[in-house]
């Protein structure tokens, strides 16, 4: 298996609650845009030709990415004019494959964390001749994924996109977005139109006999829908827990990028990144956080499980926990901000202004 289809188009509707600029693809995890872990980890697994099929701000990928070499890849852009869908997206790169019609074409979602040995993945595929084959993953609460139960042999049995009903929910195993398909199946889907692989093309499949095969397995997955989860997978990079030979320097509690400045006695742990520009003033405490290009942290602030945007200021003394604070924002000094709160871009919120209380 020499090329892949990565999926990083849609409505992008979940772009906005990052209260980033920058589309999240693109939001540095571990110090380089997140796509690059993904690409880097397929380049591993012995992949040389990426088609990356986009249909929104596809712009921002082009100029960071270039034609791939740098990341020793070939990488080619497919912008949709209006989003095709996952198998529609699938079905309209499908002219810029070069393999030959029994190959194995690897695809995967764009928003997927994990350290899947892709190369077992095609492994499997070839070992039992199947037409599709896909990685799974077990989780506990199942709704917001595609179900896929398999029988004793691993063969895929059903594929229920997003249950709705309690009677639905048949496994807690679910597709963790990455397939090989074999090429000659990306034909069968219809072109020119919007097409959901989870919704429409998967179960046609099934109903028409084909051998569509899973593989569990447990390692590291994680879907970064979230701006909680972006986080927690940016410092799992950090620590080594998601393997990516992307991550630009060596494992361990942080990552401080270059021309970042941290005070000697500043507290970095739990994968904490600092971005290029960015600075850490003295006795600040930051655990689990992302603090994005540029950002300043005063003296004394508490950051834990947090993101902080590029150019954003938290002022001394604020306590962060599990909050996200976009571009540019000012968070002033002796504030408390916990859980679930999103500032957004360019906000400012005045010294001492919010405090946290439950009431309980
Ligand atoms: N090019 C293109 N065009 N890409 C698309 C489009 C489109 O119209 N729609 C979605 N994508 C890309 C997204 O950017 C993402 O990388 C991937 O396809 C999956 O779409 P999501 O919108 O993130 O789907 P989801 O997270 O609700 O569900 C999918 O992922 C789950 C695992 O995280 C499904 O594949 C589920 O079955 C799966 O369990
Ligand atoms: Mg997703």
């Amino acid at each position: 298996m020499t090329e892949a289809i990565l999926l990083v188009g849609g409505r992008g509707t979940r772009l906005r609650p990052l209260t980033v600029r920058t589309p999240k693809p693109m939001v540095p995890a571990a110090g380089v845009p997140f796509l690059t872990h993904q690409l880097a980890r397929a380049r591993a697994a012995g992949v040389e030709h990426i088609v990356l099929a986009t249909s929104y701000l596809a712009e921002v990928f082009e100029p960071y990415f270039g034609d791939g070499s740098s990341l020793g890849l070939h990488i080619e852009y497919v912008t949709e004019e209006e989003p095709l869908g996952t198998g529609g997206a699938i079905r309209n790169v499908a002219s810029r494959l070069r393999s030959g019609p029994d190959d194995p074409v690897l695809i995967f979602n764009g928003d997927i964390l994990t350290g899947l040995d892709i190369r077992a993945l095609v492994a499997v595929h070839e070992s039992t001749g199947a037409d599709v084959s896909l990685h799974l993953t077990r989780v506990e609460d199942p709704r917001a994924f595609g179900l896929v139960p398999t029988d004793a042999t691993g063969r895929v049995t059903a594929f229920l996109e997003k249950p709705q009903s309690p009677e639905e929910i048949v496994t807690d195993q679910i597709n963790a977005g990455a397939y090989v398909f074999r090429r000659s199946v990306i034909d069968t889907i219809p072109a020119g139109r919007p097409v959901s692989v989870e919704r429409e093309t998967f179960p046609e499949l099934l109903a028409n006999g084909a051998h569509l095969q899973g593989m569990v397995d447990s390692t590291y997955w994680l879907d970064l829908g979230t701006p909680q989860a972006f986080v927690r997978g940016s410092a799992d990079l950090v620590l080594g827990r998601a393997p990516s030979p992307a991550v630009p320097g060596r494992c361990g509690d942080r990552l401080v990028l270059p021309t970042a400045t941290v005070a000697a006695d500043a507290k970095l742990t739990g994968g904490t990144v600092v971005g290029e520009g960015a600075r850490i003033g003295e006795g600040a405490r930051i655990s689990g956080s992302t603090v994005l290009a540029g950002a300043v942290v005063e003296p004394g602030a508490v950051v834990t499980d947090s993101f902080v945007g590029a150019g954003a200021r938290i002022g001394e003394r604020t306590v962060l926990t599990g909050t996200v604070v976009g571009d540019g924002a000012v968070v002033g000094p002796d504030n408390e901000l916990r859980e679930g709160v999103r500032v957004w871009c360019d906000t400012r919120i005045p010294a001492a202004s919010l405090r946290f209380s439950s009431d309980q």
